[in-house]
């Protein structure tokens, strides 16, 4: 069914995406670990920061398209319920290996001829589709938090994919409001490298002493017109997706500007992934070192 999709990862980016698709008149099936993971996404998808209820409050949409919207998610722990999607997408947390697993277990359980995209931040999807047999039917579809306002869609097109399912992506993107940008498969692609090696300055100037958390945010929005600064967006993103992130790109380039700085490094491993409200089990972000 060409309106119905599945979504793999109902974390930050799968919500976001689930949304997109809902207000737009499809078909969900949002598959996670556990029914209580997949209960508080529903309740997000409703009232979080980024939830349809804020669309109410604007008096964009209705209670009762909201309600019929809802009616409209399948959620679900079970891959086979993603039998009779026209296109799933992976939204699973960025680690390689529970990716390239993943989209194994979505070609096995979905239809023969649906289109398997991954919301990968910058591992290759040649690598992701691996264990994939129809290569010819995978791509990236790179997705920008917070995903209901945000307008680009990065397209990663791999060398096996097909020009059929490239054009698939391209038009969803565009009726979905989206505008779709299409690069070549690429450790990264191309706006992870750029907004990483933003990120990585902007710490690397922090650790020289040469400003503050606030003032490096201070200076990129008054300065430069960002809508928010380097550790606000990190504290968005999670630090733990930025450090692996950071680590895929130096293995697989080798660049010493890829590697994640020490502190970075340290919040990680202290359980600092980021503002506590996004993350679940975050002891913190940024603004929460030293106090
Ligand atoms: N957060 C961002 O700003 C952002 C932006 C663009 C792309 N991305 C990418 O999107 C992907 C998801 O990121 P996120 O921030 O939403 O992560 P997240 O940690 O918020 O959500 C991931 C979800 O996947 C679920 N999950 C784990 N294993 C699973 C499995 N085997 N099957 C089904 N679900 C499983 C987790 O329970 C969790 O709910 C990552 O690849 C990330 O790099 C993130």
């Amino acid at each position: 069914m060409a309106n119905k999709i599945g979504i793999v990862g109902s974390g930050i980016m799968g919500q976001g995406i689930t949304q997109v698709f809902l207000r737009n008149n499809y078909h969900v099936t949002l598959i996670d670990i556990s029914d209580e993971i997949l209960k508080s996404s529903r309740e997000n998808i409703i009232n979080g920061k980024y939830g349809l209820n804020k669309l109410v409050e604007k008096n964009i949409i209705s209670n009762n398209d909201v309600n019929k919207m809802m009616d409209n998610l399948e959620t679900s722990v079970n891959y086979e319920n993603l039998r009779g999607c026209g296109l799933i997408i992976e939204a699973a947390p960025e680690i390689k290996n529970l990716k390239i697993s993943i989209l194994e277990n979505i070609e096995k359980n979905c239809n023969k001829n649906a289109i398997i995209a991954s919301n990968t931040s910058g591992i290759m999807i040649s690598e992701l589709s691996s264990k994939v047999k129809n290569k010819s039917r995978v791509i990236g579809m790179h997705w920008f938090n917070p995903a209901p306002l945000m307008k680009l869609v990065e397209i990663v097109k791999t060398s096996f994919v097909s020009e059929e399912t490239v054009n698939f992506i391209i038009d969803l993107s565009k009726k979905l409001g989206k505008e779709p940008v299409v690069v070549r498969d690429y450790p990264g692609f191309f706006t992870t490298n750029f907004v990483q090696s933003w990120l990585f300055e902007s710490i690397r100037l922090y650790e020289k002493g040469i400003a503050s958390i606030e003032d490096i945010d201070k200076m990129a929005k008054l300065g430069f017109g960002f809508p928010m600064g380097p550790f606000e967006l990190m504290d968005i993103i999670g630090i733990d997706t930025v450090n692996e992130i950071g680590d895929y790109l130096y293995s697989e380039t080798g660049e010493m500007g890829k590697i994640s700085p020490p502190i970075l490094k340290e919040m990680f491993y202290s359980g600092y992934y980021g503002n506590k409200k996004i993350k679940k089990n975050s002891n913190g972000g940024w603004y929460d070192l030293n106090k």
